[in-house]
């Protein structure tokens, strides 16, 4: 089947390389000159386990192949997903101006049938509102008989294992209004199916919806994981234990119930915003949102408070150590990181930051520049001479760092661990100030 896949971001480009690996022929478009040229050079713009490989191979199959040119891609392809991004405006609410511009460019180029697919992150409503887009541009060019289908199809892929997430998914959501429709996806998505990974049939505003949800009840996990921290550090409990008393309750689950120091990335803070501002514009409340949102605003915060009173109001001195600049490990992406918005917090204190990253440290760069940081590709270099070290990311290396090292380089033996890595004991015993989430 062809595909046109419209955004080689984190998804676009994911899902495109997937349908490709699943035996479809998947065009993928973007407007941005440098990224395609790159692809067309078999570079992959973006870290993502395992992706370089699967765009290489799907390449070399003649089954994956980019292109600037939307419309020659439109004019070739059954399926047209819309994969672009939807960034916060600025009032939480999903910025729908690339989805807009890709939705009127297909409407000005479509001359046979096609399902529209909206693969992005979309606010409830949007699918419809595409529709009508593609219609008026149709009549406008005098083809108003000119039948197409709009699908929602949402992505629950999570960074770093994105391309497990979609050859192996938990269940693949279709939002459709017609039995055509749905039969073509069924038809697209039948060498995951046909290997019993189920696929959901649902209104277009269900599916669209159920990726709000999802995210938004992992973030209220979270969030509340957070908040039961704070009152274990207040009555003396520990969180770690909390949680394993919780979690063998099968109607609880194990999954996202780590405390630490916020959830970050491009997905769960803008889409807990963004499903709120959906929300009160039809004068629906959302208590538990904000109170997701708020608590999360508040424990991004968390080592910057223990750093303030550790040592005191005058940090203007200070060096500090940062282990881990993602927003989670495996992936280079800072989007809404706790370890940005807290180093902004100190740097603007006149504190020096001594950053280390597997991964992300480029980024890093572009975002935070030379200001009073400096950044190290070792991570013990990056501890020399420092005040404390701030743990933001539990990279596997952080776990397992020699700590008998770390104490010897750090001017002042202190860690903030923002992701409980190590045991509160074991670190006291070797002679460092240590605190952690929820644990005193
Ligand atoms: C998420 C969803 O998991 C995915 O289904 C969706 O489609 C996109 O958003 P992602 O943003 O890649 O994926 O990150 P995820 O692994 O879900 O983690 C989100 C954040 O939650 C991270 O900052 C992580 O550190 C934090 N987290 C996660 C916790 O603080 N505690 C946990 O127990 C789990």
């Amino acid at each position: 089947m062809k595909i046109c896949m419209i955004g080689t971001g984190y998804v676009g480009l994911v899902v495109g390389a997937c349908f490709a690996e699943m035996g479809h022929q998947v065009i993928c478009v973007d407007n941005n000159p440098a990224k395609i040229a790159s692809l067309q050079n078999g570079q992959v713009p973006i870290y993502e386990p395992g992706l370089e490989q699967l765009v290489e191979r799907n390449v070399e199959a003649g089954r994956l192949s980019f292109s600037l040119d939307l419309i020659e891609s439109v004019g070739h392809s059954q399926f047209i997903f819309i994969a672009v991004g939807t960034p916060p405006a600025e009032d939480g609410s999903a910025d729908l101006t690339y989805v807009m511009n890709a939705v009127r460019q297909i409407g000005a180029s479509l001359n046979h049938y096609a399902v529209i697919i909206t693969k992005s992150t979309v606010p409830i409503g949007s699918s419809e509102m595409i529709r009508g887009v593609i219609r008026a541009e149709l009549e406008r060019r005098g083809m108003s008989d000119l039948t197409f289908d709009i699908v929602s199809n949402p992505e629950f892929l999570r960074e770093g294992a994105a391309v497990g997430d979609f050859l192996h998914p938990n269940r693949i959501v279709v939002g459709t209004d017609n039995e055509r429709a749905l039969q073509y996806m069924k038809e697209l998505y039948l060498p995951l199916t046909s290997l019993g990974y189920p696929l959901i049939q649902m209104d277009i505003a269900s599916a669209e919806l159920a990726k709000y949800a999802s995210n938004a009840m992992l973030a209220t996990r979270i969030s509340f994981m957070n908040e039961m921290a704070g009152i274990c550090e207040s009555v003396g409990a520990d969180i770690e234990r909390v949680r394993q008393g919780m979690e063998l309750d099968h109607r609880i689950g194990s999954y996202f119930l780590s405390a630490g120091v916020g959830y970050g990335g491009s997905c769960f803070p803008k889409d807990v915003r963004a499903i709120i501002q959906s929300a009160s514009e039809r004068n629906v409340p959302t208590h538990i949102l904000e109170a997701v949102d708020k608590v999360n605003h508040q424990q991004k915060k968390k080592l910057y408070e223990m750093v303030r009173s550790h040592f005191g109001d005058n940090i203007s001195q200070l060096r500090v150590a940062v282990w881990g600049l993602s927003f989670k490990p495996e992936t280079d992406d800072i989007r809404e990181a706790p370890s940005i918005e807290t180093i902004e917090l100190l740097r603007q204190r006149g504190v020096v930051i001594q950053a280390h990253d597997p991964v992300a440290l480029q980024n890093a760069y572009q975002a935070l520049g030379e200001q009073n940081m400096v950044y190290y590709s070792d991570p013990y270099q990056a501890l020399m001479d420092a005040d404390a070290l701030l743990l933001f990311t539990e990279w596997k290396q952080y776990r397992a760092a020699d700590l008998k090292r770390v104490k010897s380089l750090l001017k002042q033996p202190v860690v903030f661990d923002g992701r409980n890595l190590f045991d509160p004991e074991r670190m006291k015993e070797a002679g460092f100030v240590y605190q952690s989430i929820g644990r005193t």
